[in-house]
């Protein structure tokens, strides 16, 4: 997290020490401003962020609140990251079933896309970047697939966003997830939906969280009537005052906006450049793309070695990396300088 953010937390702690100075207003001013954040970070109206806690988070208010019917069918990608599958796979007993299309080079092509596309299909569901090959899908060609067949785009952003941007007054996708931890660099347990407000609209889903309820009244005399019309605030997550996840992650997200997501885009191509240059291809197998360096993820395997016996080295000096089915992850974003992603390159490469 940026210190921004860790001094926002210490604030939220020391709210949380001394109570008399957390004034009832702040239950609403907070996540207002957390939503001003994003609404400016997506290019659309802060009344149409949900809070959420993570990328499920969204994923299941849609699943759960799509009206369908028995035969509908969603589409989803083979090998895509769990959280993208799960919630869709509970749908079994309303007779909504899933489909993968089994992408020919790592994340299907419009026309992939458009072939798997059947009469039943209501929703594609994919990630953006995906979480273990660094692969993405073409947002725009995919879209625009899923608008002249009628399908909802549900896009799972959450490997994506903070180091790409997207623009969703111009990106025509349906609903966006995204958990707020990774390239937003907010606290674990942060998230947030968007979901166009027409498909929102014909969400059929029971949630009435008395908080959301109070508009912004004060909080001595509580309402207890159901407030109609509220839009995507009817949905947010349970417990908007979560102080100490809220007040930092809008500290990272205004702090990204005010860095520019070009310029952080910019500074990230450079540390992935530096990544697929420097690697050593006949020591190491790139699973990411190397033909340009828009990929948040660079991926790669050691071709004779022990992958994890050199994941477990790197990290012993120092270096935060993941390792995932045998192959370690290098995420770097504006927290990396080249310096170190240089050194990371040079120890890696001095493995047999
Ligand atoms: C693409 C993607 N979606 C979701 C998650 C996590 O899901 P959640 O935020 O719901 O815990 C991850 C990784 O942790 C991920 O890589």
């Amino acid at each position: 997290m940026p210190r921004v953010a860790i001094r926002a937390l210490n604030e939220a702690v020391r709210l949380k020490i001394n109570p008399s100075t957390l004034d009832d207003s702040m239950f609403y001013s907070v996540p207002r401003r957390l939503k001003d954040a994003l609404g400016r970070l997506l290019n659309v109206s802060p009344e149409e962020i949900v809070i959420g806690n993570s990328a499920s988070y969204g994923l299941h208010l849609l699943a759960n609140g799509m009206p369908w019917k028995r035969g509908d069918e969603v589409l989803l990608v083979e090998g895509d990251f769990a959280a993208d599958i799960m919630p869709w796979q509970g749908l079994q007993s309303k007779g909504v079933k899933t489909r993968f299309i089994r992408p020919s080079n790592h994340m299907p092509d419009a026309e992939e896309l458009e072939g798997s596309i059947t009469e039943n299909t209501r929703v594609f569901c994919t990630t953006w970047v995906h979480s273990y090959t660094g692969h993405s899908i073409d947002l725009e060609s995919v879209s625009e697939v899923c608008r002249e067949k009628g399908v909802k785009l549900v896009l799972n952003g959450s490997q994506a966003i903070g180091y790409k941007t997207l623009d969703l007054n111009r990106m025509k996708v349906d609903a966006v997830t995204s958990g707020g931890y990774k390239w937003l660099c907010g606290p674990y347990g942060t998230g947030f939906c968007w979901i166009e407000p027409g498909f929102l609209e014909n969400l059929d889903y029971n949630q009435a969280y008395w908080l959301a309820m109070q508009g912004e009244g004060s909080l001595d005399e509580m309402k207890t009537g159901i407030v109609e019309d509220l839009g995507a605030k009817k949905y947010d997550v349970f417990g908007t005052a979560s102080f100490h996840n809220v007040m930092p992650w809008t500290a990272s997200v205004e702090y990204l906006l005010s860095k520019g997501l070009p310029s952080i885009g910019h500074h990230d191509q450079e540390l992935m450049r530096r990544l697929i240059e420097g690697i050593d291809a006949e020591r190491y197998e790139i699973i990411s793309p190397v033909e340009s360096t828009e990929s948040s993820i660079f991926v790669i395997k050691h071709r004779r070695g022990n992958t994890r016996e050199i994941y477990n080295r790197i990290i012993s000096m120092g270096f935060h990396v993941s390792l995932r089915y045998d192959r370690i992850r290098i995420s770097p974003h504006l927290y990396n300088t080249v310096d170190e992603v240089v050194s990371l390159v040079e120890l890696l490469n001095k493995f047999g």
